[in-house]
């Protein structure tokens, strides 16, 4: 196996592996290594049916279901991210880090790539450790006594605009969870920034309006050029990225064409 980093902190290449011929514990557990250091890992022409999609997925935990649709059919987990030739709008196209507005969040993210456009629709991936590593002592101080309101409401067009991927549960997006804002990954120890501009309401104990300039500063942070890996998509190009350390960006330049992934989530703990 090959690890190719893709910049200095975030984004790494696999190569030498075929996992349609299953993985082995050392091979899982090189595999994890690079996953936790940086954050996202992607290996191309992946030939995977349904089934041994899922099967790689449940190396890295528990598949769970998405809140807002069903799975593709016979894979209740699998879920399709398609935006159609005739769309304007892009599901996950806003800095984010997955569904923070339950309880247990997933801990990674994996898409799988169906069909792609001739060009465009990359996924953007910044690394919330270093957003959180670049803030002052003092800012790292008040924030790591805060908490935050996290609601899948909060974008307020988010409910209407995913026709073609949020189907179900409608009556769910009131939810809400409440997170610290800077989180210590489980697995690292290391703390990240974990605020994100389409699902965090306000500071626990604040209003937005008292919450909002304080998490604009943080939400222009995440976008910094220097924490940011993109992946330029090709079909059978599988990612998988950890959700607790990054946030990403789904680029909605393809007007026309259509783009088709297939996206598992897997569960993850409550943030502490
Ligand atoms: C997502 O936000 O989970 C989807 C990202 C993408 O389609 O690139």
């Amino acid at each position: 196996m090959e690890i190719i980093p893709q910049s200095t902190s975030i984004g790494a290449e696999i190569r030498g592996l075929d996992l349609s011929l299953g993985l082995t514990d050392s091979q899982y557990a090189e595999l994890n290594q690079a996953f936790l250091e940086y954050q996202v890992i992607f290996l191309r022409n992946q030939q995977l049916t349904p089934q041994q999609y899922m099967d790689f997925a449940s190396w890295f935990g528990l598949p769970r279901e998405y809140l807002f649709a069903d799975g593709i059919d016979g894979f209740p987990f699998i879920t399709e991210i398609v935006k159609t030739e005739t769309e304007t709008e892009s599901f996950g196209s806003f800095w984010h880090s997955d569904s923070t507005y339950i309880e247990r969040p997933p801990k990674a993210t994996m898409l799988y790539a169906r069909q792609v456009p001739p060009r465009g629709g990359d996924t953007l991936f910044a690394d919330m450790y270093a957003a959180y590593q670049a803030l002052s002592p003092g800012m790292q101080n008040m924030l790591e006594s805060l908490n935050a309101v996290n609601s899948a409401s909060v974008f307020p067009r988010d409910e209407d605009i995913y026709q073609e991927v949020k189907s179900k549960n409608s009556e769910s997006k009131d939810q809400q969870a409440i997170h610290p804002v800077i989180r210590t990954h489980d697995e690292t120890g290391r703390k990240s920034l974990y605020v994100n501009g389409i699902h965090t309401l306000c500071f626990e104990g604040m209003t937005r309006e008292e919450s909002q300039p304080i998490l604009n500063m943080l939400y222009e942070r995440v976008q910094k050029p220097e924490y940011i890996f993109r992946l330029q998509w090709q079909k059978d190009t599988l990612a998988i990225w950890d959700n607790r350390c990054t946030q990403h960006y789904a680029t909605n330049d393809y007007h026309g064409y259509r783009r088709v992934m297939h996206r598992i989530i897997i569960e993850g703990a409550s943030p502490c």
